[in-house]
């Protein structure tokens, strides 16, 4: 159990190359928190300023987080729970791979009701559905039957995990990474496809300047809560999904390299994301602090007022639907890596085991997603101030797809800063000899600067004002 850079290696899947690696990784990263998440969110908090901080946070905290991830997990080749078994024997440590675990079950549950709905809105797009959808209000109507529809829902989001659970039980080359090589460059075809034409509507300038032009009046700790959320959320930080990759990473591997490209990939596409959402929101003139329901709503009401906006929405729901299988995957891989190696369950059977569990957690975010949840009520004012919105699923999103990961982030830096210590991670990082630029920066940071940011903003935020 000591010996965990050497012991475990043999019988266990990995990438068949660095660029495959990289695919896979971004894959995880890039998902519905960079078209989906990211626009309502950068939405409802005033847009410029919050995508500031969204970006500050990248850097300062994403980066250095994942460079501890990455190297946690491919030192010790395990997932996360006996990573920290194996590095931290005797410790209550595993306890915060464990967490991770439970994050991944709670946001796999809400993010797989928005992945089965982008399912839905495929179809919608095929048959014709949006002909009718010329205004935003209309295109509301569309959303909110759909969405209030719980068994089409229930059946979307089973479909989504039945779709994840047949490429996890194929492994990591076999399975995500083939996946991976396949859907990523359809998707950024698609991609670029879509900012061309929505940078060119009648709103292209409004919506790029909403993104950009940061008015600083309209920061708030709970958007700086939720921006710090987002970075996590969208590097797939927090909840040791990144020691799982890490994991199937080989020794010579080049981590700073592999790091850098992934953070880049995901922000430039959340930035792009952005630039599709915004211009065509400007364009028809809808609000861009509608929530969780935004793109749905927003999205469908521009393609037909386009020439091939047939063509156009489906390319849109599609790219979100690729987007979010790729992420999906790696949100049931952790688990599954959990089952696989703490439990000596074999692959296929826990894959189907954790998405079947998932769908059963995911029937409350399911069911309530066109309905005002009684929870809010429950939990008051300021709990909807900051998770901004009032059902389920917003709940599930706020509590996993933020405080977990914020809390998780947290606890990996004191981890790798103060308990495995600096030099020994900073060894594992430049293992194969490819130095890590800047290492006392990241060391200094993943000491002091992540885990007191990341406590202060958890305590400011959920408990003292919403102001600055
Ligand atoms: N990063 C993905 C997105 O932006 C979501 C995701 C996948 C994730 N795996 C994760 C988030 C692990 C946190 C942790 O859509």
């Amino acid at each position: 159990m000591s010996t965990p850079a050497s012991s475990a290696t043999v019988s266990r899947g990995h990438w068949s190359s660095r660029f495959g690696f990289i695919l896979a990784a971004a894959g995880s990263a890039i998902g519905l928190g960079n078209i989906w998440r990211f626009p309502y969110t950068a939405g409802a908090n005033g847009g410029g300023a919050w995508v500031l901080l969204y970006l500050l946070f990248v850097l300062a905290i994403g980066v250095p987080v994942l460079l501890c991830e990455l190297s946690v997990g491919r030192h010790t080749q395990r997932s996360p729970v006996s990573a920290f078994k194996a590095l931290v024997p005797g410790t209550w440590w595993p306890v915060v791979g464990a967490i991770g675990v439970l994050a991944g079950f709670g946001i796999l549950s809400f993010y797989s009701v928005i992945a089965g709905l982008t399912v839905g809105y495929v179809y919608l797009s095929l048959t014709g559905r949006f002909a009718a959808a010329i205004d935003a209000e209309t295109s509301a109507e569309i959303f909110g039957s759909v969405a209030s529809n719980g068994p089409l829902i229930a059946a979307l989001t089973g479909f989504f995990l039945l779709a994840t659970a047949l490429i996890v039980r194929r492994g990591v080359s076999g399975g995500i990474e083939r996946a991976s090589r396949i859907l990523m460059p359809i998707f950024f075809g698609f991609l670029v496809l879509l900012v061309v034409r929505a940078l060119t509507l009648p709103g292209g300038a409004e919506g790029f300047a909403f993104m950009f032009n940061p008015d600083f009046s309209k920061m708030t700790i709970g958007g700086a809560v939720s921006a710090l959320g987002q970075a996590l959320f969208s590097l797939s930080l927090g909840m040791g999904a990144m020691i799982t990759y890490g994991s199937y990473l080989s020794k010579d591997e080049n981590i700073p390299i592999s790091a850098a490209s992934v953070a880049t990939f995901d922000t430039s596409i959340a930035m792009l994301g952005g630039l599709i959402v915004f211009p065509t929101l400007f364009t028809v003139g809808a609000s861009p602090t509608a929530g969780p329901g935004l793109i749905f709503v927003v999205m469908a009401s521009i393609f037909n007022t386009l020439p091939l906006g047939g063509v156009f929405s489906v390319a849109f729901y599609t790219l979100l639907a690729i987007a979010a299988l790729t992420s999906t995957i790696s949100l049931l891989e952790v688990i599954v890596s959990y089952f696989v190696d703490d439990r000596g369950m074999a692959r296929g059977k826990a894959a189907w085991l954790v998405a079947a569990g998932c769908f059963v957690l995911a029937l409350p975010s399911a069911l309530s997603l066109g309905a005002v949840g009684p929870l809010s009520n429950l939990l008051g004012e300021r709990f909807s101030e900051i998770a901004g919105g009032s059902g389920f699923l917003d709940l599930a999103n706020f509590v996993f797809g933020t405080i977990f990961l914020t809390v998780g982030a947290m606890l990996i830096c004191i981890f790798v800063g103060w308990k495995w210590g600096i030099p020994a991670a900073r060894a594992a990082i430049e293992t194969g000899g490819h130095r890590l630029p800047g290492a006392p920066l990241w060391g200094f940071v993943v000491r002091y600067v992540c885990p007191l940011a990341t406590l202060i903003l958890l305590l400011y935020g959920v408990f003292v004002g919403s102001n600055w």
